[in-house]
Protein backbone atom coordinates (compact mmCIF):
# COMPACT_ATOMS: atom_id res chain seq x y z
CA UNK A 1 0.00 0.00 0.00
CA UNK A 2 1.94 3.63 -0.91
CA UNK A 3 1.28 6.38 1.15
CA UNK A 4 -1.57 8.06 -0.75
CA UNK A 5 -3.59 4.67 -0.81
CA UNK A 6 -3.23 4.60 2.65
CA UNK A 7 -4.56 8.15 3.21
CA UNK A 8 -7.08 7.60 0.84
CA UNK A 9 -8.42 4.45 2.66
CA UNK A 10 -8.39 6.56 6.40
CA UNK A 11 -10.37 9.07 4.68
CA UNK A 12 -12.80 7.45 3.38
CA UNK A 13 -13.51 5.77 6.86
CA UNK A 14 -13.56 8.92 8.34
CA UNK A 15 -15.59 10.58 5.97
CA UNK A 16 -18.00 7.51 6.01
CA UNK A 17 -18.10 6.12 9.67
CA UNK A 18 -16.70 9.08 12.24
CA UNK A 19 -16.99 12.67 10.36
CA UNK A 20 -19.37 12.71 7.65
CA UNK A 21 -19.81 16.85 7.62
CA UNK A 22 -15.20 16.92 6.91
CA UNK A 23 -16.85 16.07 3.09
CA UNK A 24 -19.30 19.76 3.48
CA UNK A 25 -16.77 21.73 4.77
CA UNK A 26 -14.52 20.62 2.27
CA UNK A 27 -16.68 21.55 -0.13
CA UNK A 28 -16.69 24.90 1.34
CA UNK A 29 -13.22 25.50 1.32
CA UNK A 30 -11.91 24.59 -1.70
CA UNK A 31 -12.60 25.67 -5.29
CA UNK A 32 -14.60 22.90 -7.53
CA UNK A 33 -11.89 19.70 -8.02
CA UNK A 34 -9.12 21.17 -5.54
CA UNK A 35 -8.71 19.06 -2.58
CA UNK A 36 -7.35 20.85 0.36
CA UNK A 37 -3.85 20.05 1.56
CA UNK A 38 -3.62 17.57 4.89
CA UNK A 39 -1.57 19.07 7.64
CA UNK A 40 -1.53 15.69 9.80
CA UNK A 41 -4.08 13.20 10.65
CA UNK A 42 -4.43 11.75 13.90
CA UNK A 43 -4.74 8.21 15.65
CA UNK A 44 -5.99 7.70 19.10
CA UNK A 45 -5.31 3.80 20.89
CA UNK A 46 -4.51 1.54 24.09
CA UNK A 47 -0.95 0.80 25.44
CA UNK A 48 0.07 -2.48 25.01
CA UNK A 49 2.11 -4.97 23.21
CA UNK A 50 -1.19 -5.62 21.28
CA UNK A 51 -2.55 -2.19 19.88
CA UNK A 52 0.57 0.49 21.84
CA UNK A 53 1.08 3.31 19.85
CA UNK A 54 4.36 1.70 18.03
CA UNK A 55 1.81 -1.02 16.53
CA UNK A 56 0.09 1.75 14.65
CA UNK A 57 3.18 3.69 13.77
CA UNK A 58 5.37 0.75 12.43
CA UNK A 59 2.95 1.28 9.25
CA UNK A 60 3.63 4.23 8.78
CA UNK A 61 7.43 3.80 9.37
CA UNK A 62 7.42 1.09 6.75
CA UNK A 63 6.41 3.58 4.31
CA UNK A 64 9.70 5.86 4.88
CA UNK A 65 7.93 8.09 8.02
CA UNK A 66 10.15 8.97 10.47
CA UNK A 67 9.50 10.21 14.68
CA UNK A 68 9.74 13.71 15.00
CA UNK A 69 8.37 14.61 18.15
CA UNK A 70 7.04 13.04 21.58
CA UNK A 71 4.29 14.54 23.87
CA UNK A 72 2.99 13.83 27.35
CA UNK A 73 -0.17 14.72 28.61
CA UNK A 74 -0.48 14.05 31.93
CA UNK A 75 -3.84 15.01 33.23
CA UNK A 76 -5.78 13.04 30.51
CA UNK A 77 -3.11 9.91 31.07
CA UNK A 78 -1.70 10.03 27.37
CA UNK A 79 1.42 10.40 25.40
CA UNK A 80 1.71 10.72 21.95
CA UNK A 81 4.32 10.32 19.21
CA UNK A 82 4.64 12.72 15.75
CA UNK A 83 5.70 11.43 12.21
CA UNK A 84 7.08 12.97 9.63
CA UNK A 85 7.61 11.58 5.89
CA UNK A 86 10.97 13.03 3.87
CA UNK A 87 8.57 14.11 0.90
CA UNK A 88 7.27 17.32 2.73
CA UNK A 89 3.93 17.24 0.86
CA UNK A 90 2.76 13.96 2.83
CA UNK A 91 0.46 14.78 6.03
CA UNK A 92 2.17 14.17 9.41
CA UNK A 93 0.84 11.72 11.41
CA UNK A 94 0.53 12.69 15.25
CA UNK A 95 -0.22 9.30 16.84
CA UNK A 96 -1.20 8.94 21.01
CA UNK A 97 -2.25 6.21 23.39
CA UNK A 98 -3.88 6.05 26.58
CA UNK A 99 -0.99 4.60 29.33
CA UNK A 100 -3.34 1.51 30.96
CA UNK A 101 -1.32 1.12 33.53
CA UNK A 102 -1.69 4.99 35.38
CA UNK A 103 -5.59 4.15 35.07
CA UNK A 104 -8.06 2.93 37.49
CA UNK A 105 -8.74 -1.13 38.10
CA UNK A 106 -12.10 -0.71 36.18
CA UNK A 107 -10.90 0.85 33.42
CA UNK A 108 -8.27 -1.91 32.59
CA UNK A 109 -10.29 -4.26 33.00
CA UNK A 110 -12.94 -2.86 30.05
CA UNK A 111 -10.41 -2.52 28.21
CA UNK A 112 -8.36 -5.61 28.75
CA UNK A 113 -12.28 -7.62 28.03
CA UNK A 114 -12.13 -5.51 24.90
CA UNK A 115 -8.96 -7.09 23.44
CA UNK A 116 -8.45 -10.24 24.88
CA UNK A 117 -9.95 -11.83 22.24
CA UNK A 118 -7.65 -10.20 19.16
CA UNK A 119 -5.23 -12.48 18.30
CA UNK A 120 -1.87 -11.15 18.34
CA UNK A 121 -1.13 -10.02 15.36
CA UNK A 122 -3.80 -8.04 14.50
CA UNK A 123 -2.57 -5.11 14.26
CA UNK A 124 0.55 -7.14 11.48
CA UNK A 125 -2.11 -5.69 8.70
CA UNK A 126 -2.32 -2.21 7.79
CA UNK A 127 -6.26 -2.59 7.48
CA UNK A 128 -6.73 -2.98 10.57
CA UNK A 129 -6.20 1.33 10.51
CA UNK A 130 -9.29 2.00 9.18
CA UNK A 131 -11.36 -0.75 9.58
CA UNK A 132 -13.20 0.97 13.15
CA UNK A 133 -13.62 -1.65 15.82
CA UNK A 134 -12.43 -4.73 16.35
CA UNK A 135 -14.54 -5.62 19.51
CA UNK A 136 -17.93 -6.01 21.12
CA UNK A 137 -19.03 -3.69 23.86
CA UNK A 138 -21.93 -2.63 25.55
CA UNK A 139 -23.32 0.44 26.39
CA UNK A 140 -22.82 -0.21 30.10
CA UNK A 141 -18.91 -0.47 29.61
CA UNK A 142 -19.02 2.63 27.09
CA UNK A 143 -20.57 5.40 29.63
CA UNK A 144 -18.41 3.39 32.90
CA UNK A 145 -15.40 4.09 30.67
CA UNK A 146 -16.04 7.86 30.05
CA UNK A 147 -16.70 8.60 33.61
CA UNK A 148 -12.89 8.38 33.62
CA UNK A 149 -11.88 9.19 30.50
CA UNK A 150 -13.61 10.45 27.28
CA UNK A 151 -10.91 9.12 25.16
CA UNK A 152 -10.78 5.38 26.45
CA UNK A 153 -14.52 5.96 25.73
CA UNK A 154 -13.70 7.13 21.85
CA UNK A 155 -11.43 4.46 21.34
CA UNK A 156 -13.66 1.55 23.03
CA UNK A 157 -16.89 3.01 20.95
CA UNK A 158 -14.71 3.62 17.40
CA UNK A 159 -12.30 1.67 17.76
CA UNK A 160 -9.23 2.52 14.75
CA UNK A 161 -9.85 5.25 12.20
CA UNK A 162 -8.78 8.62 12.11
CA UNK A 163 -9.95 10.88 14.56
CA UNK A 164 -9.39 13.95 12.58
CA UNK A 165 -7.98 15.36 9.38
CA UNK A 166 -6.65 18.75 9.08
CA UNK A 167 -6.74 21.03 6.67
CA UNK A 168 -3.60 23.35 6.21
CA UNK A 169 -4.41 26.74 5.84
CA UNK A 170 -1.16 28.16 4.50
CA UNK A 171 -2.44 25.82 1.32
CA UNK A 172 -5.78 27.06 1.16
CA UNK A 173 -6.35 29.51 -1.34
CA UNK A 174 -9.01 32.43 -0.34
CA UNK A 175 -8.34 32.72 3.59
CA UNK A 176 -5.29 34.58 4.99
CA UNK A 177 -5.54 33.09 8.73
CA UNK A 178 -7.60 31.17 10.64
CA UNK A 179 -9.68 34.01 11.97
CA UNK A 180 -11.23 33.97 8.41
CA UNK A 181 -11.96 30.18 8.50
CA UNK A 182 -13.11 30.30 11.64
CA UNK A 183 -15.71 33.05 10.61
CA UNK A 184 -16.40 31.63 7.45
CA UNK A 185 -17.42 28.13 9.03
CA UNK A 186 -19.36 29.67 12.08
CA UNK A 187 -21.42 31.56 9.32
CA UNK A 188 -22.12 28.06 7.53
CA UNK A 189 -23.66 27.03 11.01
CA UNK A 190 -20.59 24.30 11.99
CA UNK A 191 -20.33 24.41 15.87
CA UNK A 192 -16.29 24.94 16.87
CA UNK A 193 -14.38 23.79 19.71
CA UNK A 194 -13.97 26.50 22.30
CA UNK A 195 -11.86 25.18 25.13
CA UNK A 196 -8.72 27.09 25.58
CA UNK A 197 -10.35 29.64 23.61
CA UNK A 198 -11.40 29.29 19.11
CA UNK A 199 -7.80 29.73 18.14
CA UNK A 200 -5.08 27.69 20.41
CA UNK A 201 -1.15 28.08 20.04
CA UNK A 202 0.21 31.76 17.94
CA UNK A 203 3.10 32.55 15.49
CA UNK A 204 5.06 32.50 18.44
CA UNK A 205 4.86 29.44 19.17
CA UNK A 206 5.33 28.19 15.19
CA UNK A 207 1.64 26.89 15.05
CA UNK A 208 -2.12 28.01 15.65
CA UNK A 209 -5.03 25.37 15.56
CA UNK A 210 -8.69 25.32 15.65
CA UNK A 211 -11.26 22.60 15.16
CA UNK A 212 -14.48 21.88 14.99
CA UNK A 213 -16.95 20.24 17.42
CA UNK A 214 -17.18 16.25 16.51
CA UNK A 215 -20.02 14.77 14.40
CA UNK A 216 -22.77 12.83 16.33
CA UNK A 217 -22.32 9.53 14.95
CA UNK A 218 -24.98 6.86 15.63
CA UNK A 219 -22.95 3.42 16.57
CA UNK A 220 -23.90 0.29 17.31
CA UNK A 221 -23.55 -1.42 21.28
CA UNK A 222 -24.18 -4.88 21.76
CA UNK A 223 -26.99 -3.90 23.41
CA UNK A 224 -28.37 -1.22 21.37
CA UNK A 225 -27.50 2.00 19.65
CA UNK A 226 -26.24 5.21 20.95
CA UNK A 227 -25.36 8.64 18.99
CA UNK A 228 -21.82 9.98 19.76
CA UNK A 229 -19.59 11.89 19.75
CA UNK A 230 -17.61 10.90 16.10
CA UNK A 231 -14.34 12.60 14.35
CA UNK A 232 -14.07 16.30 14.06
CA UNK A 233 -11.92 18.23 11.32
CA UNK A 234 -9.03 20.65 12.37
CA UNK A 235 -7.31 23.54 10.79
CA UNK A 236 -4.01 24.73 11.01
CA UNK A 237 -1.79 27.77 10.25
CA UNK A 238 2.27 27.01 10.54
CA UNK A 239 4.69 29.91 11.12
CA UNK A 240 8.24 30.54 10.72
CA UNK A 241 10.66 29.66 12.84
CA UNK A 242 14.17 31.55 13.41
CA UNK A 243 15.69 30.14 10.55
CA UNK A 244 13.00 30.78 8.49
CA UNK A 245 11.05 27.57 7.95
CA UNK A 246 7.74 26.59 8.73
CA UNK A 247 7.27 24.89 12.14
CA UNK A 248 6.75 21.15 11.80
CA UNK A 249 6.11 19.76 15.73
CA UNK A 250 3.08 20.32 17.91
CA UNK A 251 2.12 22.42 20.76
CA UNK A 252 1.55 20.24 23.63
CA UNK A 253 -0.93 23.05 25.43
CA UNK A 254 -3.34 23.34 21.85
CA UNK A 255 -3.11 19.54 21.31
CA UNK A 256 -4.25 19.10 25.22
CA UNK A 257 -7.51 21.27 24.13
CA UNK A 258 -8.27 19.64 21.20
CA UNK A 259 -8.43 16.43 22.40
CA UNK A 260 -11.36 18.01 24.17
CA UNK A 261 -13.46 17.97 20.71
CA UNK A 262 -14.97 15.04 20.93
CA UNK A 263 -16.10 15.20 24.69
CA UNK A 264 -19.66 14.26 25.44
CA UNK A 265 -20.50 17.67 26.71
CA UNK A 266 -19.61 19.85 24.23
NI1 LIG B 1 -4.58 17.59 15.23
Amino acid sequence: MSVEQLFEQLWQDYTQRLCPSALKVQKLLTHKHEQPVNDHIALRTFSGSKLGLAQLAKHFVQLGYQQAGEYHFESKKLLAHHYQHPEPQYPKVFISELCLELCSDNLKDIVGKLIHDLPHQYADDVRFLFQGRPWRISKQEYLSLAQESEYAAWVGAHGFGANHFTVSVNELSGFADLEQVNDFLVWHHFEMNHSGGDIKGSAEVGLQQSSTIADKVSVEFSDGELEIPGGFYEFAKRFPMKNGELYQGFVTASADKIFESTNRGS
